[in-house]
């Protein structure tokens, strides 16, 4: 395709799963502008579309195969669109979904999106279908699932990032864990940390590209386990301690965060670290999946309840006023009523700022799939779901009511997800005399909504909590 043409194709990308594919989205969508491309809001404007997949339950999946049918009928009236499947999905089903939906024409998993233009190029030529994914990682050395599974990090365009005050940072790929439950060491590769000087530059550029915005920068770093960050440098070994410290003081970073965590690598240097520089975030998300020995030794955690518990009071203690968070696997294979309980109770002492639940969904090649029945039924998984997710609200909504009447410094983030409004009354106006409603969060990543002008937006500012109402806070600007 000539570069002329290229100046007018428009792309349009659907993203579900984790951070890590929102920001694979951007880089894609960073690539794509780079080689001449512009994106679109809505898919049936774009003369490619992607999908950037995720594959860790089952419904994701479905959800995916059902969105890809309904395109079909599209692809009968306009055969010159090309639909691609990105990411996780694309990795773990391969050929098949090109069986499955015939109409798709490129199929690329997370470790080849740097090629995507060009293969998008070739698609949009008339090439047939292309398939570019990494080999099985169980095929060959772990150094061949090395090179096999190549990081891609293209440069940081303003133009593809959601925000000027919001960026994540990857810091290393894949995962070496083997969780029997997760199908993420299969379909994202062996476990690879970025170069410090290649991290701290990327921030760099993020942060001057905030200054010259005029707003404040918050980086969240990315990790499947970002806690067990390690660089192997000619001086020693950079852990994520040594790295939040070489980040911290760059000009225009505002606000340092990372996930997630490991419960295992919770080291007291990064506790330490943590305490001590202010732009890092007193926040953990540090997923305890279940709350039962037995559980977590069929998932293959390595920890035991007794040691998670004992993690929790060394961040409680070394960061005072510190917020954790996690996440729990309910039904997983051969889970009792009593093992259920003990990951009640577990919710119940810790008092987590939040935890998100998820119904087991058994994933082929993972060894869980492998070795144990998926035997808890539908209907249990659902009542342990909706009995943890009760008791977790109820921490939540106690522990944000402590908040009343206090006052909080949150960075606004956006137009609030909870509605906008428009309010020109009174001195709440800005020069346009419009209020929104906004939403923004603390340190410890709680949600709070409030009514200003959008100027707010990418500041950080104090606001005084004045209501809390089910799981939202609502503040008001302290002038
Ligand atoms: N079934 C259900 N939940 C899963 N997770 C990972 N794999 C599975 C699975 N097979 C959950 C874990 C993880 C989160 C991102 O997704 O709780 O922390
Ligand atoms: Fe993210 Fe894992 Fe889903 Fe991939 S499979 S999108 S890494 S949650």
């Amino acid at each position: 395709m000539p570069p002329h043409d290229n100046m007018t194709k428009r792309f349009y990308i659907e993203t579900v799963g984790c951070q890590m594919n929102v920001l694979d989205s951007e880089l894609v969508a960073s690539g794509l502008i780079s080689a001449g491309y512009r994106q679109v809001s809505r898919s049936r404007e774009a003369d490619v579309v992607l999908f950037n997949t995720c594959s860790v339950r089952q419904h994701a999946e479905d959800k995916i195969y059902s969105a890809l049918g309904r395109l079909k009928n599209v692809k009968d009236h306009y055969p010159h669109k090309v639909f691609a499947v990105i990411g996780c999905m694309a990795q773990k089903d391969g050929a098949l979904i090109f069986r499955r939906a015939p109409h798709v024409d490129l199929v690329v998993g997370p470790s080849q999106l740097g090629r995507l233009p060009e293969l998008v190029d070739l698609a949009a030529a008339g090439g047939g279908p292309q398939l570019e994914i990494s080999l099985d990682r169980s095929q060959g050395s772990h150094l061949d699932a090395k090179r096999n599974f190549t990081p891609f990090n293209p440069e940081r365009l303003l133009e593809a990032r959601p925000a000027a005050h919001q960026a994540m940072v990857r810091i290393m790929f894949g995962c070496d864990m083997f969780c029997t439950y997760c199908i993420v060491p299969s379909v994202r590769g062996p476990e690879q940390s970025r170069p410090p000087e290649e991290i701290e530059a990327e921030v760099r550029q993020l942060a001057r590209q905030a200054i010259r915005q005029g707003v404040c920068l918050e980086v969240t770093l990315l990790g499947q386990t970002v806690n067990s960050y390690r660089y192997h440098a000619p001086n020693g070994t950079v852990h994520l301690a040594d790295l939040l410290y070489r980040l911290h003081d760059i000009e225009g970073l505002s606000r340092l965060k990372y996930v997630s965590n490991c419960p295992k690598f919770i080291t007291q240097p990064l506790l330490r670290a943590v305490a001590e520089l202010p732009k890092v975030t007193p926040y953990f998300h540090v997923p305890a999946q279940s709350g039962s020995n037995s559980v977590l030794h069929r998932m293959k955690r390595n920890y035991t309840v007794e040691q998670y518990r004992e993690m929790l009071d060394r961040i409680n203690s070394t960061v005072p006023g510190a917020a954790v968070t996690s996440d729990f696997i309910v039904g997983f294979c051969g889970e009792t009523e009593e093992e259920f309980q003990d990951t009640m109770r577990l919710v119940r002492e810790a008092r987590f700022k939040n935890s998100f639940i998820f119904k087991y969904s058994t994933r082929p090649g993972t060894k869980a799939a492998e070795l144990y029945e998926d035997d808890v039924p539908y209907k249990v998984k659902q009542r342990r779901n909706n009995e943890l997710l009760a008791l977790q609200n109820e921490i939540t909504e106690e522990l944000n009511s402590r908040l009343l009447r206090q006052t909080v410094e949150i960075l606004v983030e956006g137009p609030s997800k909870v509605g906008a409004k428009q309010d020109t009354s009174g001195d709440k106006s800005d020069n346009n005399g419009s209020v929104t409603q906004l939403g923004g969060r603390t340190v410890c990543d709680r949600i709070v909504v409030l009514d200003g002008p959008r100027s707010l937006i990418g500041q950080i500012i104090p606001v005084k909590i004045v209501q809390s109402c089910g799981l939202t806070l609502f503040g008001e600007r302290e002038v």
